[in-house]
């Protein structure tokens, strides 16, 4: 009983992209350059840093800026409770999931499960749909990633997250609502142990998991959600099940960030940890040839797609979809993306031509929530909130 409610909660927000009431022809356009330093209507503001310090308990350490960000959080989820009862008017599916999915948190590893209790606590909003929530995040994460080395051999890795696909569509702005909703939420987090920097990531507030990270001098990683059959709402059914021997992609991600000190230990345990879900690991290193797209089914690593100057390639660019395979015709951002990069050459590329890369419908599209830029050696992490006035592609 419980597990057909948690099927019928997954497949109902799979089901929203059947009723997304508007068609919208695709928009591309030629390779945009001089958009750095940022400005203009596709840029809404750099996302604000905070610190998380990992010295204090687990339960405590996201207090201030959930406190921050409550009143975004909770609009938010609100928004979703919205799009649910939409589908299910008598208010039963959030019901449900208040009741079912809060006790899931003392299933989680140490640390989430209290981190997770105490952003519930300092949003104010029921631990079940915090922790759902969180599953969100691990499945609906379209973007696109590149990991390039210039000429002298140091390396810049950056990404647009693209976020909210099939969460409502609102026809009079032409926006995704939740895509909408979360631009607020976006903030650089600097984790901190012993008053110095261990990592820094980009997250939205409520989330524990990592999309996007750099741990400064070593390595830089970005997931990318990756769509199969054997995808993630099984694993995440059998997790809620009781099968707990996979781990969530956003929680093995800040665990390679918060222990692993060298490319190479990242890379290992990014291929071979057991997952929840198929994923996309785009991982770069601190020296030449150091950068790789790493294909994950749950159990094992399917591919690992690495730069080769040898091979003539000084970069390695994913969406989601295997590099070895063509993309969705409906949802082509990798071709417009390497033509950008190969026009830009090897002998160009910095964060300023990345942006610009970053920057080209439909790389950049109605989904397009930040575009983030990192340069491991120098520890440097940037992030620009985007918006893609029309007419723009809505994913
Ligand atoms: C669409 O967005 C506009 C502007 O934010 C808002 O006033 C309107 O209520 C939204 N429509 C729907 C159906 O949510
Ligand atoms: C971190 O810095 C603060 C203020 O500068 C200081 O009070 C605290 O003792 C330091 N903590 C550690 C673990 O060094
Ligand atoms: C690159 O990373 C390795 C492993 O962490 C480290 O020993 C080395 O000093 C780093 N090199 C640079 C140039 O930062
Ligand atoms: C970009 O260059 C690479 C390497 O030369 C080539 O394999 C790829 O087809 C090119 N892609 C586009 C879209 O131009
Ligand atoms: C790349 O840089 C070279 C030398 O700085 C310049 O001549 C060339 O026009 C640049 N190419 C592009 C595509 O910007």
């Amino acid at each position: 009983m419980l597990a057909s409610k948690i099927v019928c909660c997954f497949y109902f927000f799979g089901f929203c992209g059947l009723v997304v009431g508007q068609y919208v022809p695709p928009y591309t356009e030629e390779c945009r350059s001089g958009t750095y330093p940022p400005s203009g209507p596709t840029f809404k503001g750099q996302a604000p840093w905070y610190k998380i310090n990992l010295d204090i308990s687990p339960r405590q350490r996201w207090h201030q800026l959930i406190s921050d960000k409550k009143a975004e959080l909770n609009s938010l989820i609100q928004g979703i409770k919205d799009l649910a009862n939409a589908f299910f008017p008598s208010g039963k599916l959030v019901e449900l999931v208040d009741k079912y999915m809060g006790p899931l948190a003392d299933t989680l590893p140490f640390p989430f499960g209290d981190e997770i209790k105490g952003i519930a606590e300092a949003a104010d909003i029921p631990l079940g749909e915090i922790v759902l929530f969180n599953v969100f995040y691990e499945l609906f994460t379209v973007c696109t990633s590149v990991v390039a080395e210039d000429k002298t051999g140091k390396l810049f890795h950056a990404r647009n997250l693209d976020f909210g696909l099939f969460l409502g569509w609102n026809a009079t702005t032409h926006a995704w609502k939740v895509t909408e909703q979360l631009r607020p939420l976006v903030v650089n987090l600097d984790f901190q142990r012993n008053n110095a920097t261990v990592f820094k990531s980009v997250n939205y507030a409520g989330y524990m998991g990592i999309l996007t990270g750099i741990r400064p001098k070593a390595f830089t990683l970005t997931m990318n959600e990756r769509f199969n059959i054997d995808g993630g709402f099984i694993g995440i059914l059998e997790w809620l099940l009781g099968k707990r021997d996979g781990m969530w992609m956003g929680f093995l991600t800040r665990q390679v960030l918060e222990n692993a000190t060298s490319y190479e230990e990242a890379k290992n345990k990014l291929a071979q940890t057991k997952l929840l879900a198929p994923a996309y690991f785009i991982l770069g290193g601190n020296k030449s040839e150091e950068g790789c797209v790493i294909t994950r089914s749950r159990a094992a690593s399917l591919d690992i797609w690495e730069i080769s100057l040898k091979q003539g390639r000084w970069y390695v660019l994913e969406t989601n979809y295997d590099h070895w395979k063509d993309p969705l015709f409906l949802d082509d951002r990798r071709t417009p993306a390497m033509k950008c990069m190969n026009r830009t050459t090897q002998a160009n590329i910095s964060f300023g031509t990345i942006y610009d890369v970053l920057s080209t419908k439909p790389v950049l599209n109605k989904l397009t929530t930040y575009t983030t830029l990192m340069d491991v050696s120098e520890g440097k992490l940037e992030t620009y909130l985007r918006d893609c006035p029309n007419p723009c592609m809505p994913w």
